[in-house]
């Protein structure tokens, strides 16, 4: 498949060619003058305003909030070609399922639930438990609400056996039969954020256990990656302000029907990272609404660990605590509209949440417990991202904990850190200067080769990463960098690696390769030096082994 990133971005963001690229107002972020630049040659893009940057999965991922396999299945779309996706749980029949057949018969078992509550005496049962729970029909049919029969044939005789196993609507039992999954129960469809039914909850009418089931894993659906009432959500505003994350089906439907119409639902398991990445995309405020009792605040601390290596950016987060016996349901019902929202407003942003929670059970008074406080607080606050609020939050820690913060270890220790992250701005390092030049060119691998270099007699800093790099171009043979950040998707060194391919050069297209010949002379030489002179101290100090006098003299003998 060959895409044209050119191409591709023009048709989203009409570009204008300027020299060799082509530049736009960039779609990332807001500015007067186009700074949002794309090269053909490195089918690569790059912000010089915002620092976006990427190839173009990245840049489809990130304009239309796709994630990788659908950023990937639009590409093929676009170059007008077809991606069958293969069902990674195809645990009954057939290993492949053509996914489309699963999601025509969602909708269709959706509509077929919907058309029930009207059917029969299950329905009307079903259809006054919705009016004493005080759901409005108009919110009930904005959200496809439904009525599963207690007849256990009802969707075998309607519709394909197979794909109803695949789709788990029909369940196999140990001995063999099969089961209806969901049988007289009020029916919550789950829809993705492109509108496809991918599962369904299912309420029982009165308090039998279990309360609520949800569809298990299958090539559809997969609870840990995605929340209820997200495509409901979007379809009323595709960008909200903020997005309110609570409990239950319930509380989605009440809030939606008095106008907090930005509410999803975890389905009933903790917040995972793939949830944050999904919410994230459309809004960069998440308020997490807990019950207020022992039960509610433990969950609300388990979400706090996994959001903090989350918070980058802009990206904010509020913690709402719920009065006692209360849930959105009840409450925005007895409160009406306006308080609820002043309360999601008000909820405490995680900082004060953070350090209220941490503080609350020490005696910072006493220097021990502001002891307590540090290295407690510390474990988490490395899990941020580094950036400006990572500091600020060490800086919190540092003043509630009446920390000097020249006098602080671990102050310093978190400075230390961020400086290792940070790539120096100004002329680059040797090394950094032909790990980029390499990167922006990956057909110069030939002159690395060229030279047979023994790696193993030299130290310079990011070895690793460059040898990584070297290994990675050899075995792929990039035709340009956009093909390269692809291999480096999801990897440790992913943006170390954008930030060397962005990086200004200056260096003109012939005498490319003298330059990086050069470069990368010095950078051996440089390299060799730095092992010569850690091996003769280390002669000195503690002796070498024989190797390392072997290794020694071979270098003294290069020199
Ligand atoms: P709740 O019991 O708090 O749900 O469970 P709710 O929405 O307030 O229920 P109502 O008001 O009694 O109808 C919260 C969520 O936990 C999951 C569901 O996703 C539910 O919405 N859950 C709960 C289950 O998956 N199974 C259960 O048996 C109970
Ligand atoms: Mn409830």
């Amino acid at each position: 498949m060959r895409v044209d990133i050119v191409d591709l971005i023009d048709s989203h963001v009409p570009l204008k060619k300027t020299g060799t690229n082509y530049v736009a107002r960039c779609p990332f972020h807001v500015e007067k003058t186009p700074s949002f630049s794309v090269s053909r040659p490195k089918q690569f893009f790059h912000c010089f305003g915002c620092g976006v940057s990427g190839n173009a999965i990245s840049f489809l991922m990130d304009y239309s909030h796709l994630d990788f396999v659908e950023a990937v299945e639009d590409l093929a779309a676009f170059a007008g070609l077809d991606v069958p996706r293969e069902s990674s749980i195809g645990k009954v029949g057939s290993a492949k399922t053509d996914l489309s057949d699963l999601y025509l018969l969602m909708e269709q078992v959706a509509t077929f639930y919907v058309e029930q509550l009207r059917a029969d005496d299950g329905g009307k049962k079903a259809v006054a438990y919705l009016k004493s729970r005080g759901v409005k029909s108009e919110i009930a049919s904005d959200f496809m609400l439904g009525y599963a029969p207690r007849e256990w044939r009802a969707l075998a005789a309607k519709f394909n056996q197979q794909l109803l196993i695949d789709a788990g609507l029909l369940g196999l039992s140990d001995g063999g039969s099969i089961y209806a999954r969901f049988r007289d129960r009020i029916m919550f469809p789950i829809r993705d954020k492109r509108a496809r039914i991918i599962g369904f909850g299912g309420r029982v009418l009165d308090d039998t256990l279990p309360k609520y089931l949800n569809s298990p894993e299958t090539p559809l659906f997969h609870k840990s990656r995605e929340v209820y009432g997200l495509y409901e959500l979007l379809k009323k505003n595709p960008k909200p302000q903020r997005i309110l994350m609570v409990e239950g089906y319930m509380d989605v439907i009440a809030l939606a029907q008095f106008g907090i119409d930005y509410a999803v639902a975890a389905l009933g398991t903790a917040t995972s990272q793939a949830h944050l990445d999904l919410l994230f995309r459309f809004s960069s405020e998440l308020v997490f609404c807990f019950d207020g009792d022992k039960a509610g605040k433990d969950a609300a601390w388990r979400a706090i660990a996994s959001v903090f290596p989350a918070l980058k950016g802009a990206r904010k987060i509020r913690i709402m605590l719920l009065p006692q016996n209360h849930d959105p349901d009840s409450l925005v019902r007895q409160e009406g509209l306006e308080k609820f929202t002043s309360r999601v407003q008000e909820a405490q942003v995680l900082s004060d949440y953070f350090f209220e929670n941490f503080s609350k059970d020490l005696r910072l008074s006493e220097m021990e417990g502001r002891h307590g406080l540090i290295t407690e607080a510390e474990s988490y606050l490395t899990q941020l991202p580094i950036g400006a609020y990572r500091a600020m939050m060490v800086g919190e820690l540092s003043n509630l904990a009446k920390l000097n913060i020249l006098d602080n270890e671990a102050i310093l220790a978190y400075k230390r850190q961020e400086k290792k992250h940070r790539i120096k701005t100004g002329r680059p390092s040797v090394p950094s200067f032909v790990i980029a030049l390499l990167l922006q060119n990956p057909r110069l691998i030939e002159v690395v080769e060229q030279k047979e270099i023994d790696w193993n007699l030299l130290e310079f800093d990011g070895i690793e990463r460059f040898r990584n790099i070297l290994q990675v171009i050899a075995d792929k043979k990039p035709t340009n960098y956009g093909v390269l950040l692809e291999a480096y998707r999801g990897h440790e060194d992913e943006s170390v690696v954008k930030k060397l391919a962005a990086l200004d050069l200056l260096t003109p297209e012939d005498g490319l390769e003298a330059e990086f010949s050069g470069a990368l002379d010095k950078l051996v030489a440089q390299g060799r030096g730095a092992r010569f002179d850690r091996l003769l101290a280390k002669e000195k100090s503690v002796g070498l082994v024989p190797q390392e006098k072997e290794e020694l003299k071979r270098l003294l003998r290069m020199k």
